[in-house]
């Protein structure tokens, strides 16, 4: 990978999404220069980032091949990209690969965190917490209206099963649910999970479904109208409690006008979204209809999550400009 010498073992690192205090105070520590600082998007076309030698980002920072064209000029210096977190579909991996530059996440530091906001959506959906609270505020004492059902004695569908599915499975099944999970992609599972080949099938099964999947061609729009028409809006234990969905995965996956439209005619009685096509929100036609409840991407934004990812990329950061090439990287 380009862009060091022994010479800068002392790097110039951008960080800006916001990263950990104590991780930056380990970085500076160790002679490192620190800028923390947001840029815009005209600032990233402008090449602000070929001053460093390396970034570190959240989701907020998108880094296209444009923006890694601008910041490649001669006498650029980036040659480390880091993921404050899982997902690094704002980041061209291939172009930072064809450009020498290292790419590095932190896939299991949030697990944590995004298994137990993933189970508080979907409870705060069969119990209404947020649509109470809501009409709380309105002067409102909806005591019949806002009967719930449990969570217990249904079927959950994971879409996906990696780390964090099998975290929300481990739990969900603790509170009583079935577990239910489609993913093309793994080789096995534990036996108390029921594979399904077909997501269709997954949606036949299940009243309550949690998307765990990566946003690609594949699975853009996969919760849509036909799938949603297909729950069974009836509980393994008898109970009419309706249908619901939760997404802490990446916006895109849930076709939000699909499920504002289920949640009209009454095929999903709640949807919780921490994550949107569009981010920030602003307006949607969600944000109107009582089902819905939503938080602005803050399932990994937990005190113990951020340690833990700001530990685990002065890490990375550290053995790059010890060595070159961190022991884990995307590239
Ligand atoms: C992730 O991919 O780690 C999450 O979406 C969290 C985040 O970006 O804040």
């Amino acid at each position: 990978m380009r862009g060091l010498s022994l010479s800068s073992i002392v790097g110039r690192i951008a960080i800006t999404d916001g990263m950990d205090d104590q991780a930056i105070k380990a970085l500076e520590d160790a002679g490192h220069e620190v800028t923390s600082t947001h840029y815009s998007i005209e600032e990233l076309l402008d090449g602000v980032l070929a001053e460093f030698d390396a970034v570190v980002v959240r989701s907020a920072t998108k880094i296209t091949a444009e923006v890694l064209a601008s910041s490649s000029s001669d006498g650029s210096k980036l040659g480390f990209i880091g993921r404050a977190g899982v997902g690094v579909d704002n980041i061209d991996v291939a172009a930072a690969t064809n450009n020498g530059i290292v790419v590095c996440n932190t896939p299991g530091a949030s697990t944590r965190s995004v298994v137990e906001m993933t189970i508080g959506h979907f409870i705060a959906s069969a119990r209404h917490i947020a649509r109470a609270d809501r009409s709380l505020r309105e002067g409102k004492w909806q005591k019949k209206e806002l009967k719930g059902t449990e969570i217990a004695g249904k079927s959950l569908g994971l879409i996906g099963l990696g780390r964090i599915a099998r975290g929300v499975a481990d739990a969900a099944s603790s509170l009583g649910m079935e577990v239910h999970a489609y993913d093309p992609y793994v080789q096995s599972s534990p036996d108390w999970i029921n594979m399904h080949d077909d997501v269709d099938d997954l949606f036949r099964k299940c009243t309550h479904i949690s998307v765990h999947c990566n946003l690609s061609e594949e699975t853009r729009n996969l919760v849509n109208s036909a799938r949603i028409g297909m729950m069974p809006g009836v509980g393994n234990d008898g109970t009419a409690c309706g249908n619901h969905i939760v997404s802490c995965a990446r916006g895109g996956i849930v076709d939000e006008s699909d499920a504002a439209m289920a949640l009209q005619n009454g095929q999903l009685q709640t949807l919780a979204l921490d994550v949107f096509d569009r981010e920030p929100l602003g307006d949607s036609e969600l944000l109107s209809l009582d089902g819905f409840h939503g938080s602005p991407h803050i399932a990994a934004s937990t005190m113990e999550a951020q340690r833990r990812i700001g530990t685990e990329m002065t890490s990375l950061l550290i053995e790059y400009f010890e060595t070159g090439s961190p022991s884990t990287s995307l590239n």
